[in-house]
């Protein structure tokens, strides 16, 4: 595809999290001609999504993200990608590069097959966190505290962009960097190079991946900060904030915090 078109086909891969169900929700609603879904588990895609079945412009694909045929089979016509595939970011996990590592993998055994060659644009969820204007804002102490709770979440993240960032000329990254996601209803997403509200809950950020994968309006940017409308009500997230902080720390440097927190995660899925 030229980049000035709208794209025909795009791949999702991380469709049964909290931002990707969101993001398939509005993909579905929109006049999009192919769908290539990328999940683990049929089962769980299937229970969020049953008309999925039935749906004549959707092609899912099952299985590891270490299946380099899988991945490609999902990529392969994809003019725009999205990854919004991650981890709670206290526990190991190095699913973001992983993810990072296949697309590229996939990309590149596309691209020495084709004839010619259109760098598709990949949306991958990334972080604030990860970008130094829109983390600026913060008093240091808060940076200090995010970063530190939730290091093993950023690590993954800073491997998954370094992978996606080495060849231009094969994909297109944009990096789409929200602050704290919360699951309340959507009140709007608002975008902004400059800064982020507190919050941006998972329905706004879904509709904003959506805006940013149809419309070739965003096509040279790099990264952008996407907030909800609502998003400033620091009274409403500061438990929310202070629960996932006093977690990541107790994970990382209580002695058996891992395991612990598994078990917790196990008995309370909700707060996986
Ligand atoms: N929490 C925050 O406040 C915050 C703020 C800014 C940015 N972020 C970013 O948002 C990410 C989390 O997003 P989210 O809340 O939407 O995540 P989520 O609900 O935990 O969803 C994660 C997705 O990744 C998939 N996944 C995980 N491990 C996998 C594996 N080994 N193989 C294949 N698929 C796998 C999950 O599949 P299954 O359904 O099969 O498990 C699911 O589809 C973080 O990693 C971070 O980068 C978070």
């Amino acid at each position: 595809m030229s980049r000035m078109e709208r794209p025909t086909s795009i791949a999702l891969l991380g469709a049964t999290g909290k931002t990707g169900r969101e993001v398939l929700r509005g993909l579905l609603k929109s006049t999009i001609a192919e769908l290539n879904i990328y999940a683990r588990s049929s089962e769980k895609l299937l229970k969020m999504f049953p008309t999925l079945r039935s749906d004549s412009r959707v092609n899912l694909h099952i299985g590891s993200i270490h299946d380099e045929e899988l991945i490609k089979r999902c990529l392969s016509d994809a003019q725009v990608i999205i990854c919004t595939t991650g981890s709670n970011g206290m526990s190991p996990s190095t699913i973001i590069q992983d993810s990072a590592s296949a697309i590229s993998a996939a990309l590149q055994s596309l691209k020495r097959s084709a004839n010619s060659w259109q760098p598709p644009r990949v949306l991958l969820l990334s972080s604030s966190t990860k970008n130094e204007r829109l983390a600026a804002a913060r008093p240091r102490f808060v940076h200090w505290m995010i970063t530190t709770a939730f290091r093993m979440g950023y690590v993954d993240l800073d491997a998954a962009q370094a992978i996606l960032s080495q060849d231009p000329s094969l994909l297109s990254l944009l990096s789409v960097q929200p602050n704290v996601l919360v699951e309340e209803p959507g009140s709007g997403f608002e975008f902004s190079s400059d800064s982020v509200k507190l919050g941006c809950s998972y329905e706004d950020l879904g509709a904003s991946f959506v805006q940013l994968a149809l419309n070739t309006e965003y096509k040279e940017l790099s990264r952008i900060g996407v907030s909800s409308k609502e998003g400033d009500r620091g009274i409403v997230y500061a438990p929310i904030i202070l629960f996932r902080i006093s977690r990541g720390f107790f994970v990382n440097y209580f002695p058996l915090g891992v395991h612990l927190n598994r078990l917790f995660e196990r008995a309370m899925p909700q707060f996986a």
